[in-house]
């Protein structure tokens, strides 16, 4: 039992602080899951306004991945944990902050420090622990590029830089004609732009999963590992559209999927949700990726899991008791902005709402962009296909509005 646990009381001097960095949506929803037990929260992004400083008790607006103003705002507020949110974060100073044991940072320095870049988790998942993925090399240039997959990876493969999310900058090459529009693509769509790619072969899997993995403690104050039932989804470009909860699997394959997941999160170490990627084609099962917070993949468990994925969150930092069942199979649909546009209005929430076992969230994004995602759809059903139709009517019927003061 985790008796060394005391709460405080938000914003006095006894208060247990939680300081949030990146407060985009799943920022919001682990911010509201540690003020239910009572936390005090800060939240910080790059932006005012952001969907997790709505709701926190104090917000402010840095430049994450500049160390100096990391550090100096973690001084400066003292939490005593801090959980990343996004991998665009000066991960040096974050080590140095668990170094000198000011903050704990979550689930360790070292696993933010190692995910946010593809070739350190690869290279850990596949040399050090064996796991199995998909064929791989990196290039520093056009010509490393080339020669890596004419000589090692082959086609079709897929180029992506090194620092990347949601499928930015990554694109499909099925011959040498298209790898150096696949190089330029990369140098843009890069978070930082390193010229550092990876190149994967491709793998032709049935279906990919999400495999939510929570490092909590027991009863006998150890770390124990608890698995979510799998979370399938469909993506288009590289971006989540459509996730549901649970991916029917064969055993051996489910087992095999827990296995890794155990594995690369046992290495990565810390208390807290894990998001592991992985590809699946009947028994066979891939390694792709792992980040060490909610995911986007995971919004789903707001409807469909007794505790979803950011209460996990929550409760295992804090060194709390944690519960992964299933409640009923789930669906969620991405609402996206399709405006560009400031302080857009949306309509038709009611009608959407009217479809049965149903549920919404808006971000409450200050800016809506085409392909932003506002919000998101949840939807209940027998199984998970009558939860996807319903997630996704739910979608539809919420509309963007730019006239809003015509109301
Ligand atoms: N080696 C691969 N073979 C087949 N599909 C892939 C491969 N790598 C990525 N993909 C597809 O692209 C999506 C995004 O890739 P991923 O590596 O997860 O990037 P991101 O960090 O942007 O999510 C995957 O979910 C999968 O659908
Ligand atoms: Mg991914």
């Amino acid at each position: 039992m985790n008796n060394k646990l005391t709460i405080g009381t938000p914003l006095s001097p006894s208060a247990t602080k939680v300081m949030l960095l990146g407060s985009g949506e799943l920022g919001k929803e682990i911010i509201i899951a540690l003020q239910r037990l009572g936390i005090e929260t800060i939240a910080v992004d790059r932006y005012p306004g952001a969907p997790g400083h709505q709701v926190a008790h104090s917000a402010h607006v840095i430049d994450m991945a500049d160390g100096a103003a990391l550090r100096k705002l973690i001084e400066h507020e003292r939490p005593q944990v801090i959980v990343p949110e996004i991998e665009a974060i000066d991960t040096a100073t974050l080590l140095e902050i668990e170094r000198l044991g000011i903050s704990r940072v979550i689930p360790t320095a070292r696993a933010v420090h190692l995910t946010m870049n593809r070739e350190g988790i690869r290279c850990l998942a596949a040399e050090i622990l064996g796991l199995p993925t998909s064929p791989y090399a990196f290039a520093s240039s056009l010509e490393e590029l080339c020669e890596a997959i004419e000589n090692d990876i082959g086609y079709p493969c897929i180029v992506k830089p090194v620092m990347s999310s949601s499928g930015k900058g990554q694109s499909k090459v099925g011959r040498m004609e298209e790898v150096e529009a696949a190089w330029n693509y990369a140098a843009i769509g890069g978070r930082v732009n390193q010229g550092r790619v990876i190149v994967e072969g491709f793998i032709h899997f049935d279906y990919e999963i999400t495999q939510l993995t929570v490092r909590a403690m027991s009863t006998n104050d150890e770390v124990e590992t608890h698995f979510c039932e799998p979370i399938g989804h469909i993506q288009i470009n590289g971006d989540y559209v459509e996730r549901w909860q649970p991916q029917p699997m064969p055993p051996l394959a489910l087992q095999r999927a827990r296995d890794i997941a155990e594995k690369v999160t046992t290495e990565l170490g810390g208390l807290g949700i894990f998001g592991v990627e992985l590809f699946v084609n009947g028994d066979d099962v891939w390694f792709s990726e792992v980040s060490p917070r909610p995911r986007d993949t995971g919004m789903v468990t707001m409807c469909s899991q007794l505790q979803n994925e950011f209460e996990l969150h929550a409760r295992a930092i804090l060194g709390l008791a944690v519960d992964t069942s299933l409640r009923d199979p789930g669906a969620s649909a991405v609402i996206y902005g399709r405006l560009e546009e400031q302080a857009i209005a949306f309509s038709g929430v009611d009608e959407a709402l009217r479809v049965p076992q149903s549920d919404l969230r808006l971000f409450g994004k200050p800016e809506s962009f085409i392909h932003r995602r506002m919000g998101v759809a949840l939807a209940n059903g027998a199984d998970a296909f009558e939860a996807r139709t319903r997630a996704k009517l739910v979608a539809s019927r919420v509309v963007s509005q730019r006239d809003w003061k015509n109301r």
